[in-house]
């Protein structure tokens, strides 16, 4: 691969005895957004703060713009950005005043700061309301704010811990669109989230994660080819079965069926030809059709078909 900015291998994080990372690998490539895709408690802000620097892994190897984290986590924090899940904001002071209080923690002083606020403030569209105190800010202007407080030092990588939780869809997809900028800059980013449509949209590759694993890795596209045209599943009487399925494996656009949990999983090659082949199936046959859904491919179907869990509970 060329030019990988973050190489991860095998990272462990344990919490006592919960093992919140479990042998975690991947690598991100210079100006790729990588989403972290997964349930809550899947392990995302665990893997996430690591990286960030911000939290001790138990172990395994990382290795960020060519520094190892165990090592040499001085050179990587001027490089790295981070946008954490919970807001890190004064609710008292004005927007200015907490974006002079992170850019001086980066070592910013004088003009030089006064520049980089009012650039920050500009990205993210709140320079009209840099005088007002954050609390009578809305949860999507805190997160803008927030994004704003990481971006001052001008990082390489940029973290992003669920940008766009309890966020109005205005801020939402100023938010969207601001990444796409970011990225269009050059920009490496690293973003988790448990919206699938957010990580389809956004991001280059995905990981899927689930109780500290990476069950799989690739672009949206790749990873929703996993499933081939999509599922579908058919309730049906348990008495018939025996009697249906090896025809409804024969039929032409079905890959696979089994009985599941009083339903019948079919996975298809193309879910629309096949949803029609079941339903003359069953007519021929005069099996009634208690219920039925289809999964066209995407990536929550791919979440559950390889955990059997939604990823919104
Ligand atoms: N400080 C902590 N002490 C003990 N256990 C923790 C701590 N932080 C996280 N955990 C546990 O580690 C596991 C992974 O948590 P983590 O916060 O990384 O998940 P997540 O994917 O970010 O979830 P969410 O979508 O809810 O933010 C969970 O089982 C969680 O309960
Ligand atoms: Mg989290």
């Amino acid at each position: 691969m060329p030019n990988p900015v973050i190489e991860v291998e095998k990272l462990v994080k344990k919490y006592g005895e919960r093992v919140a990372v479990n042998e975690v690998s991947f690598s991100v490539q210079e100006g790729e957004i990588f989403g972290l895709l997964g349930p809550n408690g899947a392990g995302k802000t665990t893997t996430i703060s690591i990286l960030a620097t911000l939290l001790p892994p138990d172990g395994g190897k990382v290795i960020i713009g060519g520094y190892d984290l165990a090592r040499e986590a001085n050179k990587i924090k001027p490089l790295i950005g981070f946008v954490p899940q919970e807001l890190a904001l004064y609710p008292t002071l004005s927007a200015w005043d907490n974006l002079a209080f992170f850019g001086r923690i980066y070592g910013l002083r004088g003009n030089a700061l006064k520049e980089r606020i009012a650039t920050a403030l500009d990205m993210v569209g709140l320079r009209e309301r840099a005088g007002d105190a954050v609390r009578t800010f809305s949860g999507g202007m805190k997160r803008r704010l927030n994004i704003a407080a990481s971006l001052l030092h001008r990082p390489r990588i940029l973290f992003l811990d669920e940008p766009t939780v309890g966020v109005d869809p205005q801020s939402r997809n100023f938010i969207f669109e601001h990444i796409e900028r970011l990225k269009a800059e050059g920009m490496t980013i690293i973003y988790t989230t448990h919206y699938m449509e957010e990580a389809e949209r956004l991001c280059d590759r995905v990981a899927i994660m689930d109780e500290g694993r990476i069950l799989a890795l690739d672009t949206p596209k790749g990873l929703i080819g996993l499933l081939g045209g999509g599922v579908i599943y058919v309730g049906i009487a348990t008495e018939a079965i025996e009697m249906l399925l090896p025809a409804v494996r024969s039929l032409p656009h079905v890959r696979s069926a089994s009985y599941q949990g009083g339903r019948l999983k079919v996975e298809t090659s193309a879910a629309r030809p096949a949803l029609l082949e079941l339903i003359e199936l069953c007519n021929a046959r005069d099996v009634p059709i208690l219920s039925l859904e289809v999964l066209e491919p995407n990536l929550e179907s791919v979440f559950l078909h390889l955990t059997g869990k939604r990823l919104r509970d």
